[in-house]
């Protein structure tokens, strides 16, 4: 028997199943043969038991800022190009492999007791994320924020626009969500980052069709906004975290922001940056009649799966968003 040198026959056998050159990774110490290759000074516990998958502008990185003040819950360290979001299962970083991804979240002595999370906004709808997420962390907790989609995508408008994008900043919101399959590519690019997030039914499906509905929690956007006290106290109850920590004496509404801070002292709030919370002209009314018909099968659908899932009350910007569309 013999057998060509390993980079050889690591090349002939894609050539026979080239549907396996895309890797996916998977949790070394749930296979013995992988665990009894994977190198004494490495461990399985640095990855996180909950991900906060987005989508982007719906609250995320108040949620993100909110559970770092708890002391049961750590976050992954920041990257360098992607700041607070380590955007591992979408995009190229995949495929920089597990320790990479292991090597944001540092191993403490205390491992019980901690819930590490990661939030990547981006995770929300990317089409192989669910798949990628599930072979590493199939017992993973799932959080998702709601937003009307139509305010959503109003929101990474202006977002896109402060960012100094030539597109947002030459056309209105309203040429660009009814921007044509013909028109110029960069065009297209911003109309499908306003409006395809916000399909949340369909995104939402696909994770569903990896991960059992218990493992998913979904916050009103709208909710976290006005009562975020409320909202991460349920969210400790979903993740079965105790003792619950009593985020009353630790947020407050900071009427000069117009959103819930961080308290730092008896008078003082920490609050997000300018980039959160921005303050812009109201979307015109035609544009929002435009997105609630868009929208309206997959609001549509998103009612029905809602219902599906258990809970209890449909958000009151869901009703608001299925009213008056003809
Ligand atoms: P706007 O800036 O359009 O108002 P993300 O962090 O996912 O990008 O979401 C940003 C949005 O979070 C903001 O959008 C804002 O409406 C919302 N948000 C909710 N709670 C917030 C808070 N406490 N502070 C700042 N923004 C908050």
């Amino acid at each position: 028997l013999s057998s060509a040198p390993p980079l050889q026959l690591a090349e002939r056998y894609f050539q026979l199943y080239p549907e396996e050159s895309d890797p996916v990774w998977g949790n070394p110490c749930d296979d013995l043969r992988h665990q009894k290759i994977w190198s004494k000074n490495k461990t399985c516990d640095q990855l996180p038991r909950f991900l906060v998958i987005g989508p982007q502008k719906t609250g995320t990185t108040a949620l993100y800022t909110f559970l770092s003040i708890h002391p049961a819950i750590s976050s992954n360290l920041p990257s360098p190009d992607t700041f607070e979001e380590i955007q591992f299962f979408n995009g190229k970083n995949y495929y920089k492999g597990l320790d990479w991804y292991m090597s944001f979240f540092p191993a403490s002595k205390n491992e019980s007791s901690r819930y590490l999370f990661e939030k990547s906004a981006t995770y929300f709808d990317g089409e192989l994320v669910p798949r990628r997420a599930h072979a590493l962390l199939p017992r993973a907790k799932l959080i998702t924020i709601l937003l009307s989609p139509a305010r959503r995508a109003y929101s990474w408008y202006q977002h896109t626009r402060v960012h100094g994008d030539p597109v947002a900043n030459n056309y209105s919101f309203h040429s660009v969500i009814t921007a044509s399959d013909t028109a110029p590519k960069p065009l297209r690019d911003l109309r499908n980052r306003c409006l395809n997030p916000g399909k949340y039914a369909q995104h939402l499906e696909r994770w569903l069709s990896y991960y059992p509905p218990q493992q998913l929690h979904i916050i009103d956007g709208e909710q976290l906004r006005q009562n975020p006290v409320e909202t991460l106290h349920e969210l400790q109850r979903f993740l079965k975290i105790t003792p619950a920590f009593n985020y009353s004496s630790h947020l407050r509404y900071d009427p000069k922001k117009g959103f819930f801070c961080q308290v730092t002292n008896e008078d003082r709030t920490k609050c997000l940056g300018k980039s959160k919370g921005r303050q812009y002209p109201p979307m015109e009314d035609k544009s929002y009649k435009l997105l609630q018909r868009y929208y309206l099968s997959h609001n549509t659908a998103l009612v029905k799966l809602l219902k599906r899932l258990g809970l209890r009350t449909i958000p009151q910007w869901l009703k608001e968003d299925l009213t008056d569309t003809v």
